[in-house]
């Protein structure tokens, strides 16, 4: 697999520090939202495929590529929900800088497929489902139902992304005859920098299958 994922030459790629603040509230706030959304399913759209094509030749069950084919349809819809969205508001993806650092984590996991899973869906992804409820009720509380439809179909797929990575961890961790929760936090410190930081959506990971063991002692080691 490549390095990097192909790009279309916009939007212009900034180091996170480099980037403007973002707008906040009206019509440009809205878009601004909408566009680092756009940006962050794109990258996870790029995730998913390497995760596929990079790990291709691992001795997992057919189902485990199964899982993660639907993930990148599903990541490609999310991108497509929301650049549709933008354009409807008269912007479009590339419109705005977007920041370069979402790469990052598949390269330091690049050699590992049981860290690459700690990382982007039992993390990253996890992630998601604690900020996305909060998302949706702002949507609809500033009037556009538009943007909050879209944003609940993504965290219901999210969640299931989430059980994917929580189940093909387990059986991963089950093979080589580890404890989930304690390879889990092994992993994450080894290659994930930002530590993670509650509110946690307790409810939501504990549906995918990710209880508290597995996150809750990483808030005080890494936070
Ligand atoms: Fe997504
Ligand atoms: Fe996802």
């Amino acid at each position: 697999m490549p390095d990097q994922p192909g790009r279309p030459e916009e939007p212009r790629l900034l180091p996170p520090r480099d980037m403007p603040k973002r707008a906040v509230g009206g019509q440009s706030g809205r878009i601004a939202l909408l566009h680092s959304l756009a940006h962050i399913e794109l990258n996870a759209v790029d995730l998913t495929w390497d995760l596929v094509g990079r790990f291709a030749g691992h001795s997992v069950p057919r189902s485990f590529y199964d899982d993660w084919v639907r993930v990148g349809l599903e990541e490609a819809k999310h991108f497509s929900l929301l650049r549709k969205r933008l354009a409807d508001l008269g912007s479009f993806y590339g419109a705005l800088p977007a920041h370069h650092g979402l790469w990052e984590a598949a390269e330091s996991t690049g050699n590992d497929l049981t860290a690459r899973l700690a990382v982007i869906p039992l993390v990253l992804e996890a992630r998601g489902l604690d900020i996305s409820p909060n998302m949706i009720v702002k949507a609809r509380k500033t009037g556009d139902a538009e943007t909050a439809d879209i944003l609940e179909i993504i965290y219901r797929d999210e969640k299931r992304h989430v059980a994917f990575g929580a189940k093909w961890f387990r059986f991963l961790c089950d093979r080589e005859r580890s404890d989930p929760e304690v390879r889990f936090q092994d992993l994450v410190r080894r290659h994930f920098k930002g530590g993670l930081k509650p509110p946690f959506n307790d409810r939501a990971r504990a549906e995918a299958g990710l209880t508290p063991g597995f996150y809750r002692p990483l808030v005080r080691l890494t936070g």
